[in-house]
């Protein structure tokens, strides 16, 4: 039996429940509640309400909230229609610390993460566990803290007792001990040891050279390296990308500020609309999910006219090399058709170009006080940006150490993406990496689908889903669509 009430039926309902008309029509009270509809509020809101105005415990107020249209719908429907998700009122925040309303999902893609992580002093330490099982290559291990620290980050409140993560998955014993003895005595000791490591410290230091991956750093440890001189001043024979790393480091381990990359911007849209003049340039990345800082800057490219994108990035590549815009460059056609086994890869198949651009730092210089604003930069100095003359080739490896230097190598992807596969790249080269992780597995384990930066197949109805808008694909999977700003898992 179904007792339908507004928001207002229920307040009254439990404050002054002789005066409620639904009590006196119905005989009822609030246990018999089955739907408390509601217009404009959002689900946290009703059940504050509930509780500031009357008590009523959030936990045990076991009622449907469900938004207006669920009633109207009924309404035309001439009955009660089975609750769909988007009926529901949104309810992501936390009773009190401990007490949850809603259970947080073990999917990264079920949770909304934005940059104001209220535990950083449990997920620095986490991550510092995760980096180090990387550099063991302990996948397991480093999954586990990964998930660990990105379900703190979710938590819409600072975690002050170990009670205060009753019910919050993803967290394994030992992630849970690392956080009762930061609990206590404000560090870990794990994590301590691990700063102190040598090894630790050498791979983390080697791996951050663009082109290196762990095996390579931990092979150069074992062979008793442990300094970028000593690397640089060794026979090893290095990749050109290693080479172009090593010749750039320093400049390559200081964050890309946002003002940078909306300048970068500026140049690859210049260079782009040459040969495609209505082509879109999206900035992606962490950029998009609101950061101020990144350790690249990642574009896409497209035109809403498929095919004109093929070949793009070789000439406009090509073309910004001689001018002396780009310092490295590896670049690739797409090769999408020649992809056998479409589930195999991680990666995508799009023409793409990672590479290192050479930005002016004339701007800069320009606005002394540094307090410029973005929009005055967009409108003011764009023709300022004089791009810089070729790098030339340095022996000695330390390119961006010199002190007169008024540029500033930054590493920049470019992807250039067929528009009907547009959404499925901006989704997946949004991030986090967790994120993306999670939406892949909640595709394969839910839906039975399986989903990539180019497509999402459905093996059910044996036939890939097209959708124009990442809200589509959300829709696809069954998902609640999550903005970008809340991808930060
Ligand atoms: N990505 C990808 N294929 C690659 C590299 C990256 O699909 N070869 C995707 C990743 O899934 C990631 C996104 O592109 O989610 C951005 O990658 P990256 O630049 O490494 O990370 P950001 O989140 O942008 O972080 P940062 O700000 O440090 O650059
Ligand atoms: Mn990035
Ligand atoms: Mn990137």
């Amino acid at each position: 039996m179904l007792l339908v009430c507004t928001l207002e039926d229920v307040l009254c309902l439990s404050s002054r429940p002789e005066t409620c008309p639904v009590r006196a029509s119905a005989n009822m009270g609030l246990e018999s509640v089955t739907h408390v509809v509601s217009e404009n509020n959002s689900g946290d809101e009703v059940l504050e309400l509930l509780e500031k105005q009357n008590g009523i415990c959030r936990t045990e107020f076991k009622a449907a909230l469900v938004d207006i249209t669920w009633f109207t719908e009924s309404m035309g429907a001439g009955k009660p229609l089975q609750l769909e998700n988007r009926h529901r009122l949104q309810v992501k925040r936390v009773a009190a610390a401990g007490t949850i309303a809603v259970p947080v999902s073990s999917h990264a893609c079920q949770r909304r993460t934005t940059l104001n992580n209220r535990n950083r002093l449990f997920t620095d330490a986490l991550k510092i566990l995760a980096e180090n099982a990387e550099l063991s290559e302990n996948e397991g291990r480093y999954l586990a803290f990964t998930r660990a620290s990105s379900v703190l980050k979710s938590l819409p409140y600072n975690v002050t007792k170990m009670d205060d993560l009753k019910g919050i998955p993803n967290l394994g014993d030992h992630s849970r001990k690392v956080i009762e003895e930061i609990l206590e005595g404000g560090t870990c000791n794990e994590v301590q040891n691990l700063i102190q490591n040598e090894r630790y410290q050498t791979l983390m230091k080697f791996t951050s050279i663009f082109g290196v991956g762990v095996k390579t750093a931990d092979k150069w440890f074992r062979e008793g390296l442990r300094t970028l001189n000593e690397l640089r001043a060794s026979k090893i024979k290095f990749t050109k990308q290693q080479e172009a790393g090593l010749l750039y480091y320093e400049d390559l381990i200081l964050p890309v500020t946002k003002v940078e990359a909306d300048l970068i911007q500026q140049i690859i849209e210049e260079a782009v609309h040459r040969f495609l003049p209505s082509a879109v340039i999206t900035l992606t990345g962490g950029f998009r999910r609101g950061k101020e800082y990144g350790h690249d800057v990642d574009f896409l490219i497209t035109h809403r006219e498929e095919g004109r994108e093929e070949g793009l990035i070789s000439k406009v590549i090509s073309w910004m090399t001689a001018q002396g815009i780009i310092l490295y460059d590896d670049t690739m056609d797409n090769s999408y058709h020649k992809w056998k086994n479409k589930e195999s890869e991680i990666f995508d198949r799009f023409a793409k170009c990672f590479s290192i651009f050479k930005l002016q730092k004339m701007v800069h210089n320009l606005e002394p006080s540094g307090t410029c604003s973005h929009g005055s930069l967009a409108t003011n100095e764009t023709r300022g940006i004089r791009l810089a003359g070729h790098a030339g080739s340095s022996q000695h490896l330390t390119a961006s150490a010199a002190k007169d230097k008024d540029w500033k190598a930054v590493r920049v992807d470019l992807v250039v993406v067929p528009f009907g596969q547009y959404a499925y790249a901006l989704l997946g080269w949004t991030g986090s990496r967790l994120f993306e992780r999670d939406l892949r597995r909640y595709a394969k384990h839910f839906g039975h689908m399986m989903l990539n930066s180019h497509s999402l197949f459905d093996n059910k109805q044996n036939k890939f889903l097209l959708a124009a808008t990442e809200e589509e694909i959300f829709a696809h999977l069954g998902l609640d669509y999550i903005p970008p700003q809340e991808r930060n898992a």
